[in-house]
């Protein structure tokens, strides 16, 4: 399952067509990154950025979230929807202030325990925050290893999942965790699109199968009925 030349490709692509000025990638700082993909779980980039925005303006830190009141922090979340986000989120930063002394650890295994936060979002926060090695697995890079490596069956069935899982952490690169992992995202959102993937422009085409085979419109495969 190793293939170093696979993180590579992601990684040149990434510095050379990637994105580079979405407002959390100006941070290492853990706070700014975990409220940024708490936000991107379930809400596109262009309507997350003014409400990242104005939540940091009004909770600079961690601290300043664990002191504020339900009321101001369901205010600041409203309108983005998905509101077990906004109460996991507050009880997330008192979590991290009482058991942490305020600073969110480096271990992706430490990170999954506190409230809201999975295992995919575990790793990017761990990866972009402490350049820590560990594999995400959204919704969008799901897609691009279902094309890529041709994985047959619903990518959301356990079964399928783990394998990808396997996949996902076999295929780390040794350094530059942050491009690697910020490039996975950027493929599956401007390149490998559900319905239009622009295979001409990916620098993955020499190794997916679904390419080769003619297969983007049947991988991933939709929920079984
Ligand atoms: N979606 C989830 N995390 C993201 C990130 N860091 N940048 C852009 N889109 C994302
Ligand atoms: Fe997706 Fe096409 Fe790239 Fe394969 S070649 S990963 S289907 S964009």
């Amino acid at each position: 399952l190793r293939d170093p030349s696979f993180s590579a490709a992601v990684i040149a692509w990434q510095k050379k067509f990637g994105r580079h000025s979405l407002p959390w990638q100006q941070t290492r700082d853990a706070y700014r990154v975990w409220l940024s993909e708490i936000m991107l779980q379930q809400t596109q980039v262009t309507a997350v950025i003014p409400y990242y925005q104005r939540f940091l303006d009004r909770c600079p830190s961690v601290f300043d979230l664990a002191e504020a009141s339900n009321e101001e922090v369901m205010a600041l979340w409203s309108g983005l929807g998905y509101y077990t986000r906004a109460r996991n989120l507050h009880r997330c930063a008192k979590q991290v202030v009482e058991q942490y002394r305020g600073t969110f650890p480096s271990d992706p295994k430490l990170l999954q325990e506190l409230p809201g936060i999975g295992r995919s979002t575990a790793a990017a926060v761990a990866a972009f925050s402490y350049g820590t090695q560990a594999a995400i697995l959204d919704g969008n890079v799901k897609r691009v290893f279902a094309r890529v490596f041709g994985v047959e069956g619903y990518p959301g069935a356990k079964a399928v999942e783990d394998q990808l899982w396997l996949r996902a952490q076999a295929l780390l690169p040794e350094q530059d965790i942050e491009s690697y992992t910020q490039g996975l995202m950027d493929l599956g959102a401007t390149l490998c699109t559900r319905s239009s993937p622009a295979c001409q422009r990916c620098p993955l085409q020499t190794k997916c199968v679904a390419f080769r085979d003619h297969r983007t419109a049947e991988l991933p495969y939709k929920k079984p009925k």
